[in-house]
């Protein structure tokens, strides 16, 4: 990654219209239904965005769009990369820097994510407070990451304070459910073994899932103010684990998604 290839990004998406965008937003797997709320959207296609890691087929619907919702200039990003499709650290991270260069100062994550923690339910949402990286790498890990900010990052407060309370107000006000705890990230495909959710819990991990690290980690970088939350999908429980039914996965997550938008647009009000 050089700087003239996230420039040569940017001023491709400048040229459509992606006029300085407030507010970058990523969807999750099942949620990618605020869409629906941007007004007099501009799209562009990953694959025709200049250094933009090449979407496989079956990600082709990934896009970026821009547009207002609430009043305010956003951009979101409609399908992410995971590492689990073969893209490496920098790729699934570069978008982030490129909503970044456009001139956004927050970011809104979503993902779906299984519930380690057996209090939590299929279906209920939860807000990152912390999270540990079990990806066995790092979007920093490279070269020339001193020309793009500092190398040893602070990460004692990843996810923003204020941004968070005012999600918890938010849910409170909205009578909408909203568990809060620590992520975990593994890279996938495939599911966990019943050894591996009990060592997770063991951890202090309430909630896994296989993306949304990477992106914070780089936020940091940037200093740029972010708050994450996960749709549980699914209740990992070691002593009664069910075979992973991907269907109901995204599902859960589409029957989730309209407190989800709700969330995230009262924020995007508020802020
Ligand atoms: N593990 C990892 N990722 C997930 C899960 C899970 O149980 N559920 C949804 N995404």
């Amino acid at each position: 990654m050089t700087k003239k290839q996230l420039e040569e990004s940017t001023e491709y998406l400048k040229s459509k219209g992606f006029d300085s965008p407030e507010i970058g937003i990523v969807l999750g797997t099942g949620l990618g239904k605020l869409v629906d709320a941007i007004t007099d959207p501009i799209v562009a296609h990953y694959n025709n965005i200049p250094f933009f890691p090449l979407a496989t087929v079956e990600f082709h619907s990934g896009k970026l769009i821009y547009g207002k919702i609430e009043g305010k200039k956003v951009v979101v990003m409609q399908g992410r990369f995971h590492l689990y499709e073969g893209y490496d650290f920098l790729d699934v991270t570069y978008p982030i820097r490129v909503m970044h260069q456009l001139g956004i100062h927050r970011l809104f994550i979503s993902n779906a994510a299984g519930a380690i923690n057996l209090d939590f339910k299929k279906g209920d949402m939860m807000l990152l407070e912390d999270h540990i990286n079990l990806q066995g790498g790092s979007p920093l890990a490279f070269k020339n990451v001193s020309e793009f900010g500092d190398r040893f990052v602070d990460m004692s407060e990843p996810y923003d304070v204020e941004m968070r309370q005012k999600l918890i107000n938010i849910a409170a006000r909205e009578g909408i459910s909203l568990q809060k705890g620590v992520y975990v990230s593994v890279v996938g495909p495939q599911l966990e073994t019943k050894a591996e959710y009990r060592m997770l819990r063991m951890m202090g991990a309430d909630a896994v899932g296989m993306s949304t690290i990477p992106e914070v980690i780089v936020a940091n970088h940037l200093r740029l103010p972010i708050v994450a939350v996960s749709v549980l999908t699914d209740e990992c429980d070691p002593d009664n684990l069910q075979p992973v039914n991907i269907q109901e996965i995204i599902e859960v997550a589409g029957k989730t998604e309209p407190k989800m938008v709700k969330l995230f647009s009262e924020l995007i009000k508020e802020i």
